[in-house]
């Protein structure tokens, strides 16, 4: 068997002995569990002891992660070689946040001069709309922007926004991503075309919704100021610019990217343009650092001290060790809401294949199912099942240690809550003391007895906590950056390209063909479901 096989084996049978036993007593058997399992990097405080595995789980995934040779393949992302092969492309989004000056090179052709003069110019543009000098086609300055993408034009700028957005923005910035008009309709309905500022995100510049978007962005604009005063209000971020200018976007207000940025990892870019405007440079610098951070923290630690390496054998010692195909992520932070819909972007859009890289299909499972919102509004709604349901399970509670936002008092209570669930997840409840407390209460013993296993909670349900020191433009980058290099370091693991995204296109290819028959009646051949449904919609 070669290495790497012997290195699976292991850590399934490690899996196995681990889930035998209950986590909680790891503590007691493992004196320096707390030591080993705790980080801190770059403002962010990581907890993996609460998780499933044991000492000899923990050292099994480690030499997995040795036999995958994770660490030559972090080298060959960095050094720029064509690692996502089936497009022939570096993936370099770590370029996009390196400083000026580093040297990096995509498939052998040196990079940041170029990264450097978009970064400058997205740098000018923002700060002269800000200030005012750059205004729309009546004199007005902008006071709202309208940031049109979807996916990873829409998740990364959106979750950055919500992050950093100051309470009371001098510039209200607005997100519309669905071919649905009615959330053209609902977005656009309190903006003045005179003080709004269009930016059009689509790396390339063809996708149906955007586009459609795009359009009638461009036609409500036209409607208030003239063909020639719409252009003034329009800007593009893409990596295809011949197709910018046919849209009629002037060159100068178009910022590129590059083809070594995949979508999903493109918030570092000038995809975040419209944040960098509303929240200022500094903010958005600020982001840039924290990645870089995490990036050097990333090249360097030791695989047992390294925070995106062990959070994805976490996720593996899970997912393939104790075959559990869902984990939920939780922030406790309302500005942090929608981190598990972009983490849904970025792992299942990575690893969500069956495949290899030779074409071969892959012996072990893959990306999991990543799902949740904001705590503790989740508490009321689906931790019953996390807590007594018949699955386990994975959680990962997201948390800020310090916020100065708010009413007092109300940070406390959000962080008690965080650390209960934590708690309870690992520690349950035992039927015997539910029975105790029923009983002081008086309770009647046959009520006791249907009554005590459903108060009764099993718990050894592991979860990861990660804490932020406080929510800064530094630490939030530091947070983006830990979750890519995971999901990059369980595509190593697994055995894939997480930087393609093939299951995506036939959807597409077919929505364009349903599309003339919904429109026109044009004949088509489909299933008799489909068939029948085209019928009906069409009427
Ligand atoms: O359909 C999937 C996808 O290609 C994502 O990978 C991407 O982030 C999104 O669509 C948007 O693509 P674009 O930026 O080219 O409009």
């Amino acid at each position: 068997m070669a290495d790497l096989d012997i290195a699976w084996t292991r850590l399934e049978a490690a899996a196995k002995a681990a889930g035998q036993k209950r986590i909680v007593e790891f503590f007691d058997a493992e004196p320096e569990r707390l030591e080993a399992l705790t980080l801190d990097v770059a403002g962010l405080h990581l907890d993996l002891s609460k998780q499933a595995w044991d000492e000899a789980g923990l050292e099994a995934a480690l030499d997995l992660a040795h036999a995958a040779d994770v660490e030559g393949a972090r080298a060959r992302m960095f050094g720029g070689e064509a690692i996502n092969g089936s497009e022939g492309r570096a993936v370099l989004h770590t370029a996009l946040r390196a400083p000026a000056g580093a040297d990096v090179k995509a498939l052998g052709q040196p990079v940041m001069a170029e990264v450097e003069s978009v970064r400058q110019r997205m740098k000018a543009f923002a700060e002269a709309v800000r200030a005012g000098e750059i205004r729309g086609a009546t004199g007005k300055p902008f006071k709202a922007i309208l940031h049109i993408g979807i996916g990873g034009s829409d998740l990364g700028p959106r979750l950055l926004w919500d992050a950093l957005r100051p309470i009371k923005p001098t510039i209200d910035l607005r997100f519309v991503a669905n071919v649905d008009g009615a959330e053209f309709a609902l977005t656009t309905a309190d903006l003045d075309p005179e003080e709004t500022l269009v930016m059009v995100v689509s790396k390339t510049f063809t996708t149906q919704e955007t586009m459609a978007n795009a359009g009638a962005a461009r036609a409500w604009l036209v409607a208030a100021l003239g063909e020639q005063g719409a252009n003034q209000h329009l800007a593009a971020i893409s990596t295809a610019l011949d197709k910018t200018s046919a849209f009629g976007v002037p060159d100068e207000r178009v910022f590129g990217f590059w083809d070594w940025v995949g979508g999903r990892y493109s918030l570092w870019s000038s995809v975040s343009l419209s944040v960098a405007v509303a929240c200022g440079w500094d903010a958005f610098q600020g982001f840039l650092d924290g990645g870089a951070a995490m990036d050097a923290h990333f090249q360097s630690a030791p695989l047992g001290k390294n925070a995106p390496i062990l959070l994805a054998l976490a996720q593996i010692f899970n997912r393939n060790g104790l075959d559990r195909r869902a984990r939920s992520v939780v922030p406790y932070s309302h500005r942090l809401r929608r981190l598990a819909a972009f983490l849904q972007q970025l792992e299942m859009e990575s690893n969500g294949k069956s495949v290899g890289p030779d074409g071969q299909p892959v012996k072990r499972g893959t990306a999991t199912v990543v799902f949740g919102d904001e705590g503790t509004n989740v508490q009321h709604a689906y931790f019953q099942c996390m807590h007594q349901g018949t699955d386990v399970t994975p959680m990962e509670l997201i948390g800020v240690a310090k916020s100065d936002e708010g009413p007092a008092g109300m940070h406390e209570k959000l962080l008690s809550n965080l650390l209960a669930q934590a708690e309870a997840f690992m520690v349950g409840r035992t039927t015997e003391d539910v029975v105790a407390e029923l009983k002081a209460k008086g309770v009647p013993d046959a009520e006791i007895a249907t009554l005590a296993p459903q108060r009764t909670f099993a718990g050894n349900r592991p979860s990861t906590l990660v804490v932020l020191d406080r929510l800064t433009p530094q630490t939030f980058g530091a947070l983006i950056a830990l979750y890519e290099h995971k999901t990059f370091v369980e595509g190593v693991i697994w055995g894939i390209n997480s930087f393609d995204q093939w299951g995506v296109e036939l959807g597409k290819v077919m929505a364009n063909r349903i599309l003339p028959e919904l429109e026109s009646g044009a004949s088509g051949q489909h299933d008799p479901s489909t068939s029948a449904l085209i019928q009906r919609l069409r009427k």
